[in-house]
C-alpha cells in the first residue's frame, strides 16, 4: 500500500511541476507580448485610432497575466486536492470511507435504525448493512450463521469458552458481532469490534450498548491493544481483501491473542476462483475481478493479488494458505466454505 502511494506521488509530483512549467512558460509569453506591443512601430492615424490607448493595452496584458495565474493556481489546488483524497486518507482503499476522508468532516447522519420484535439490538439501515440481503430477517440468520460457525472452530481449539474475550476484525456495522450480546450478558465475554471503516464503527458507537468495545481501525498493521489481550479474533471477509502486508497484519493479530488463542478468518482459494469463473457474467463479478480471473478457467498460481486502491481481491491457494500463514500460527487448518451464503474457506490457527 505504501509503495503504492508513494509511487503514485511521484507521478503526481512531476505532474505539479509540469503545471507549474506551464505557467512560467505562459507568463513568459504574455511578457513577450507585451514587449512586441510596446516596440511596434507607429502606426496610421486611421489605425491608430482603432488601437487601445496605452494604458489600455498594458491593462489588458495585465488582465491576462492574472486570468493564467488564476487558472493555474486553480488547476494546481485542483491537482493537489485530488491527492489529498485519494491518498492521504486513502478513502478507497478496500471498501472503506473513512469520513475524514473530506477536508471539514461533520457527524455521520443514519437513517433510523431497524428494529425486529424479539431482537435485543437494533439492525443498522440498509444503507448501513454489509451484504445484500434482502430482509431484516435475511441479514439476522446470515449473521447468526456464521457466528455458529465461528463458535464451532473456537471451541475445538480452546481449552474453555468461559469469560472470552473476542474480536471481530472488520466487522463492519456488527453484522456477527451483535449475535455475541447473549454471551456479553450471561457470560462476561468481552466484546470488540475493529474496522476501518469509522462510519460504520460510528453507527455501531451509537447504537449498541457500551459493553461493545468498537474501535476505527487502521490501514497500517497496528492495533490500539495489548499483547495476549484476546482469545478469539475471527474476520469474516477481510483477508480477502487485504493485498497489501498481509503478513505483517498476521503478526500483529497473533501479538493481541493470548498464547494458545485462536485466529478464524476467511479466505478465498481456489474454490472461490471456481465460484467467480462459474459467475463471470454477474456484472458484480466483472466489476470487482480482472479479466485474468474471468479469463483463467483455474487459478493461475500459488497466490494472486488483484486490484488497486478501490478494490482488491485476494487469493491463495489452500496449501499456500497452510505454508505461508503457517511460518506465524501453529496448527493452521483451511476448511471448505460452508454450506450456505459463502464461497470462501475458513481459515482456523492457534497462536504458540
Ligand atoms: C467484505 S467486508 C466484510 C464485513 C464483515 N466482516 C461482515 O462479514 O459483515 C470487509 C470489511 O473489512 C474491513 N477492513 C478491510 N481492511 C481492514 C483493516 N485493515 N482493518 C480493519 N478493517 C478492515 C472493511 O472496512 C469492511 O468492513
Amino acid at each position: 500500500m505504501i509503495r503504492n502511494a508513494l509511487r503514485a506521488m511521484s507521478l503526481a509530483v512531476p505532474a505539479i511541476k509540469r503545471l507549474s512549467d506551464q505557467r512560467d512558460s505562459l507568463l513568459r509569453e504574455v511578457e513577450a507580448l507585451k514587449a512586441e506591443k510596446a516596440s511596434a512601430p507607429r502606426q496610421t492615424a486611421e489605425m491608430r485610432s482603432r488601437t487601445p490607448a496605452p494604458s489600455r493595452s498594458n491593462d489588458s496584458a495585465a488582465i491576462a497575466r492574472s486570468d493564467v495565474e488564476a487558472i493555474v493556481a486553480h488547476a494546481i489546488e485542483a491537482a493537489k486536492q485530488d491527492i489529498r483524497s485519494e491518498y492521504t486518507s486513502l478513502p478507497r482503499f478496500a471498501y472503506h470511507l473513512p469520513f475524514d476522508y473530506e477536508m471539514q468532516t461533520m457527524p455521520p447522519v443514519f437513517d433510523e435504525p431497524v428494529r425486529v420484535d424479539g431482537e435485543p439490538l437494533p439492525l443498522p439501515p440498509v444503507a448501513e448493512r454489509h451484504g445484500s440481503t434482502t430482509t431484516d430477517q435475511d441479514y439476522l440468520d446470515w449473521g447468526r450463521y456464521e457466528r455458529d460457525i465461528i463458535l464451532g472452530y473456537a471451541r475445538d481449539v480452546l481449552p474453555s469458552m468461559e469469560r472470552i474475550s473476542i474480536m471481530d476484525f472488520g466487522c463492519s456495522s456488527g453484522r456477527i458481532l451483535r449475535h455475541f450480546y447473549p454471551e456479553v450478558k450471561e457470560n462476561q465475554w468481552q466484546v470488540t469490534g475493529v474496522d476501518v471503516s469509522a462510519r460504520r464503527i460510528e453507527w455501531m458507537r451509537r447504537n449498541f450498548p457500551p459493553e461493545f468495545q468498537v474501535y476505527t481501525g487502521s490501514f497500517l498493521p497496528v492495533m490500539p491493544f495489548e499483547d495476549n489481550t484476546f482469545d478469539i479474533i475471527y474476520g469474516m471477509s477481510v483477508f480477502t481483501h487485504i493485498k497489501y502486508l498481509w503478513d505483517l497484519w498476521l503478526l500483529e493479530l497473533r501479538r493481541i491473542l493470548k498464547p494458545g488463542g485462536v485466529l478464524i478468518q476467511s479466505v478465498h482459494t481456489e474454490h472461490a476462483w471456481d465460484y467467480f469463473v462459474d459467475h463471470a457474467d454477474d456484472p458484480a463479478v466483472r466489476d470487482s475481478l480482472g479479466p485474468m480471473i474471468i479469463n483463467h478457467k483455474q487459478m493461475p498460481a500459488d497466490f494472486v493479488y488483484y486490484g488497486d486502491l478501490d478494490k482488491n481481491q485476494v487469493f491463495w491457494k489452500k496449501d499456500i494458505v497452510v505454508e505461508f500463514w503457517g511460518r506465524y500460527f501453529d496448527d493452521v487448518k483451511v476448511y471448505p466454505p460452508p454450506e450456505r451464503y459463502s464461497y470462501q474457506n475458513w481459515v482456523v490457527a492457534r497462536k504458540p
